[in-house]
């Protein structure tokens, strides 16, 4: 197996890269990444490059992606804009990079008649009212609410297209939020975990209250691998490990784990749009392909983050300054 991971040098791409590496030593990984604010290069290093190489290219560019598909058996499609924030500040790349990227890369997967997994998110669902019993689950309508989660959809509705239009060999997961090593200091985790670090306090948007349905990232690559393997061709598959909990609850543990006092925080200005709540029924992946994550006491995966959050300062402390001045724009 050849496989082509664009994105691979990003957060949750380069979790997979790693795990792929690990779990079928006898497959060759080609990344494809633009290396843009949220890629690095070390999030892949030390790894035998007989067995993973590294393109620095645009997803967008046509003869760059042709290239690197024709030259691979199979496809999994990190690559993207991925950070809210952002999106609301500056969408173009976001509608470039999600929507002209997808559709140029699924052109070159027609044309050489490859097999694609096309990764997205929950929030192309929208969000859920606090007190709903629904989840969402592969049948929940499309209703997303920021730059970056329509250009998610747009994404996933060229890929369904590709698929009926033109019988493309394509699969799409949409998980909920990740969580581990290499995520970039901009998203809640990483950010409140270095602001501690750093002697300043996390900021929480809003009051608080907003939810998220918390994943490990490896976890999200057990299942891509799943669906990769054994999913069925044009189907969609939700990725989920049932641990919903509030943004002022993940900023509490977080103080509590690194030894502060659990109401240590400030609250900021809300996110314009801010989705309420997000959560995953993931029985589909688990009752068809057999998937389980592994990562399931969510305490001990935040405190095996922060570590590794402590361990690794040369990694984020260059991205640190700069995320900070945005968000000081933004009075978050
Ligand atoms: P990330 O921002 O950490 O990484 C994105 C990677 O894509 C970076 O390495 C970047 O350099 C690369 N990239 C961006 N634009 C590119 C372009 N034009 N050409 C080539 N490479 C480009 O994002 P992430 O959090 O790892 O998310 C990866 C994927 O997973 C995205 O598709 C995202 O929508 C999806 N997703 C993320 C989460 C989450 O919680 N982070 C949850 C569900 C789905
Ligand atoms: O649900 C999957 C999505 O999860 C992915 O598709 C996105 O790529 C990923 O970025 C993530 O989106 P969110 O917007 O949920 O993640 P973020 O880490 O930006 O924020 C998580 C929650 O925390 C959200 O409710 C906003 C809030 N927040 C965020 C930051 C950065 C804060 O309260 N304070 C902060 O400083």
């Amino acid at each position: 197996m050849n496989l082509l991971v664009t994105g691979g040098a990003g957060f949750i791409g380069s979790n997979f890269v790693h795990y792929i590496y690990g779990q079928r030593p006898d497959w060759h990984i080609s990344v494809y990444d633009l290396l843009t604010h949220a890629g690095s290069k070390k999030n892949i290093e030390g790894l035998d490059a007989s067995r993973v190489d590294f393109v620095q290219a645009d997803i967008c560019d046509e003869a760059s992606i042709d290239k690197a598909v024709s030259e691979c058996d199979a496809i999994v499609h990190f690559a993207a804009e991925s950070h809210n924030d952002n999106s609301l500040a500056s969408p173009w790349p976001f509608v470039n990079t999600n929507l002209v990227g997808t559709f140029r890369l699924l052109e070159s997967v027609r044309k050489h008649g490859k097999r694609l997994h096309h990764i997205s998110t929950d929030e192309v669902y929208g969000d859920l009212g606090l007190d709903d019993p629904a989840k969402f689950t592969p049948d929940t309508p499309y209703n997303p609410s920021s730059p970056y989660s329509s250009t998610k959809a747009g994404s996933d509705l060229l890929v369904r297209a590709w698929v009926r239009s033109f019988d493309v060999q394509a699969t799409i997961s949409n998980c909920s939020n990740n969580y581990g090593p290499y995520q970039h200091v901009e998203k809640l985790i990483p950010r409140q975990v270095t602001e501690i670090i750093e002697g300043r306090k996390p900021k929480l948007y809003g009051n608080g209250q907003n939810v998220r349905d918390w994943i490990h990232a490896e976890d999200h690559s057990s299942g891509v691998l799943a669906i990769l393997e054994k999913g069925k061709i044009g189907e969609t598959y939700l990725i989920g490990a049932n641990c919903e909990r509030n943004n002022k609850e993940v900023v509490e543990m977080i103080l509590e784990l690194m030894g502060k006092a659990k109401n240590d925080y400030e609250l900021v200005n809300d996110r314009p749009g801010h989705d309420l709540r997000y959560a995953i029924d993931a029985s589909k992946l688990m009752n068809e392909l057999g998937w389980r994550p592994k990562y399931t006491d969510f305490r001990q995966g935040l405190a095996n983050t922060i570590d590794w959050y402590k361990q690794n300062e040369d990694w984020w402390k260059p991205q640190k300054k700069v995320t900070e001045a945005k968000y000081k724009e933004l009075g978050r």
